[in-house]
Order: structure tokens, then sequence, then C-alpha cells
């Protein structure tokens, strides 16, 4: 399947595997011991396939926050998710268009509905048998936001979740001839979903994100909105939920930081901020040079694709004291770059943080007992880091 492509929109479409150039696909279990491989053979490395490959704190800050370098990487075009591929002007012009839904004011107004779909989820959770923490937790919160947010009606709802947990999936790397297919059906199914939403706020526009999407006539280009859209729902339906999982995940298996936690709840903040830096749900980026630049050390040509391996900068010794260690109280936890940042940081980081905040606060509150109850199962590929089963006990 490696060369297997499947169409998305328009002229993009996900590959299987975009950076196994640097072998990350072996290091799903656990690529922390490749990104120390890397690390000691240089700030930047070059890879067998002639590409380059940083996992210094430093130089990843520097190349993500310059405007020297480009976001159109062939895998990012070829992915077509909108703003991640594009530069300024297209992508500021863009971006603004979206940018006042996500302040973290706006996001705020969206604490009552969290607070209301964990207290739901948490009462649901089977007490007397083992359960899926991502399937019956960890991911119908961030898809019942992404739902609320894209503003579907509760008719559309349940086939819109349905569709976008297949589509999302795709991030992860197509499985399968039949999966290929299956992405492709519910592409369609979810244009349709969401053209009904646009067609309906252009007749009756009202004060939320889609309103604003659908009726930027001028800012949005027509072959612009549906990869937009489709871009919110990925990081909606597959990020969040992974952050979720990988903080819990440390938290069971670092008994110390649980307890920790247990006695101060308030604590819940930082121990989702920890686990960002210390288990990224999106473990790397690339840039594109556009000149010549030395950096690092190393002469880059023009036109080089760099990449940046977001999970091991996170565990950069300069930065980090003791970088293998789950720490809820590390003063520096937030200088992680598991957002990105510069002109590309992640729009949803308020939103992310928030939700995983009340979810892990509340579920180490509610069932203090639970414990890891069977084989973990991990998300394929190595671009998102994350659980795809992760069994769990309350009792
Ligand atoms: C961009 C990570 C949640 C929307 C990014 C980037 C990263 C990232 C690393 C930048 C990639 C790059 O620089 O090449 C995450 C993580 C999340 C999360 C780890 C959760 C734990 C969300 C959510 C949303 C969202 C919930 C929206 C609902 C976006 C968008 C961009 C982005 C629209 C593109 C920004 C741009 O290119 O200007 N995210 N994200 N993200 N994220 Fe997130």
């Amino acid at each position: 399947f490696s060369s297997y492509r499947i169409r998305l929109y328009g002229n993009g479409y996900l590959r299987r595997d975009p950076v196994s150039l640097i072998q990350l696909r072996t290091g799903i279990e656990d690529p922390y011991p490749l990104y120390e491989r890397i690390r000691a053979k240089g700030r930047m490395v070059r890879t067998a396939m002639n590409g380059m490959v940083t996992v210094d704190h430093r130089i990843s800050d520097q190349i993500l926050r310059s405007r020297s370098y480009s976001a159109a990487t062939k895998e990012a075009k070829e992915a077509g998710l909108s703003l991640l591929s594009m530069d300024p002007p297209d992508h500021t012009r863009l971006r603004e268009v979206i940018a006042g839904d996500f302040t973290a004011r706006r996001i705020a107004d969206y604490r009552p509905l969290i607070a209301s779909v964990v207290a739901k989820l948490i009462k649901d959770l089977p007490r007397d048998e083992p359960f899926d923490l991502i399937s019956t937790f960890a991911a119908p919160l961030p898809v019942a936001v992404i739902t609320e947010l894209f503003g579907i009606p509760d008719a559309d709802a349940d086939e819109f979740v349905r569709h976008g947990t297949e589509f999302g999936s795709a991030i992860g790397g197509i499985q399968s001839l039949a999966h290929a297919r299956r992405l492709l059906a519910t592409r369609e199914r979810l244009a349709e979903i969401l053209d009904k939403v646009i067609q309906q706020r252009r007749r009756e526009p009202v004060d939320d994100m889609m309103s604003r999407i659908a009726n930027a006539d001028g800012q949005v280009r027509s072959d612009e909105l549906m990869p937009l859209c489709t871009l919110l729902l990925i990081a909606g339906f597959q990020t969040t939920v992974n952050l979720i999982g990988n903080t819990v995940l440390a938290l069971l298996s670092n008994p110390g930081q649980r307890e920790l936690l247990a006695d101060h709840p308030d604590l819940a903040g930082q121990a989702v901020e920890e686990c960002l830096r210390y288990d990224a749900p999106v473990q790397r980026s690339a840039r594109l040079t556009t000149t010549a630049v030395e950096i690092g050390g190393t002469q880059v040509p023009a036109g080089e694709t760099i990449v940046i391996g977001i999970g091991g900068a996170n565990r950069d010794p300069a930065v980090f004291a003791d970088a293998d260690n789950f720490d809820i109280t590390r003063p520096n936890a937030k200088d992680h770059l598991s957002f990105s940042g510069g002109a590309h940081y992640c729009i949803g980081a308020p939103l992310a943080r928030l939700e995983a905040t009340e979810a892990v606060r509340e579920i180490m509150t509610a069932a203090p007992d639970l414990r890891i109850a069977g084989p973990l199962e991990r998300q394929p590929g190595g671009l998102v880091r994350g659980l795809r089963r992760f069994p769990v006990a309350a009792a």
C-alpha cells in the first residue's frame, strides 16, 4: 500500500504515511528512542531519503516562527488540508476568516457545553465491566463540540459523527482498499451535510463560525471552502481525543503524578500541558526552505524539506530537565512545540486545552481507581500519536 493514494478534495489526496522517509513508522510503539538517535547525530540531520530532520528545540522553534520557510511541502499540498499547506498572503487571508471564532474568550463560551457532555459521559460509564476509554469517553467529547461548532442540525448529527469519525481515520493512514472506498463515500456525504449548513447560513446568517465561512465572499474562494471545513473537521475529530487519551495513560503509568492530581484536581490543566510536552498528539511538522540557509551549523539548499520532530524537540534536554519524566509540576512544560509556532500556530489550542482539562479532571475525580484492563492498541502511522483502543476498568 505504500504507493496507494486516495483522492480526497480537488487536487488533494492523503497518502498512507507521508514521512516514512525517516522511519518514523518503525517508532509507532515508542518513537522516543528514534528521536534520541537523531539527536545524537546532530542538530540538523540528513536522512537516507535526502531530506533533513531536526529534534533540536531551538532550531525547530526558530524554523516554525521564521517567515523564510514555506509550509507548502509536497506532503502538505497533497493532503490538501487548507491552511496547513498555505503561505502568506493566502494563508493570512483565509486564517482571518476563522481566527475570531477560536480566541480564548470565544472558546470559553463552550465551557457549559463541555461540562455537560463530560458529566453525561461520566454518568454513563460502565461501572462493573471494562470499557474502551477512547470510544466511550475521549472521542465523543471533541466530536460533540465540533458538531456544535459546525452548527450541524440535530437531525444530521449522528450521520455527521459517523462519517466524521471515518473520515478522520484517514490521517492515521489508509488501512486497506475497503477503507479507501469507505473514505470516498464518506467524503461525499460529509460534503453534502456541510453544504446544507453553508446554504442555510447564506439564507439566514447567524453569529457563528459557519455563517462567517459561508458568507466570506471575496475572502474565501469557492474551491477553498471544503478544504477549510475538512481541516477543521479532522483537527476536531483526531487530535483532542489523543490528548485526553495520552494524558490519562501518562497518569495511569505514573502513580506518583496521579496521586498528586488526586490531591490537587486543579493541577489538571498542568497535567494536560505536561502531556502535550511528554507525548504530543501530533508528532511532526515540516517546512520547505525557500532560499539556501545555514541552520544549526549545516548548509541547507533552497527547496529542501525539513521535518520538525515535535515529539523529539519536546524532549530536548537543553530545554527540559529530566525530559523523559512525566512531571505535572514542570515549570516550563508550556514551552513545548505541540501546537507548532509562528503563523501556523494551532488555532484550536484554547479549545483543545479546555476540553482536555475538563475531561481529565472529571474522569480522574469520578474514577479514582481507574486502571488499564487489557492490551492497548495504538493509532497507526507516526504522525498522530494516540491510542485506538484503551481498555480500562473504573473499579
Ligand atoms: C494547526 C496540533 C487541536 C485546528 C495545528 C498544528 C499543530 C496542531 C501541530 C500546526 C502544524 C504546522 O505548523 O505545520 C494540534 C493538537 C491538537 C489540536 C496537538 C489537540 C490536542 C485542534 C482543534 C482544532 C484545530 C481542536 C479546531 C477545531 C487547527 C487548524 C490549524 C491547526 C485550523 C491550521 C492553522 C494554520 O495553518 O494556520 N494544530 N491541534 N486544532 N490546528 Fe490544531
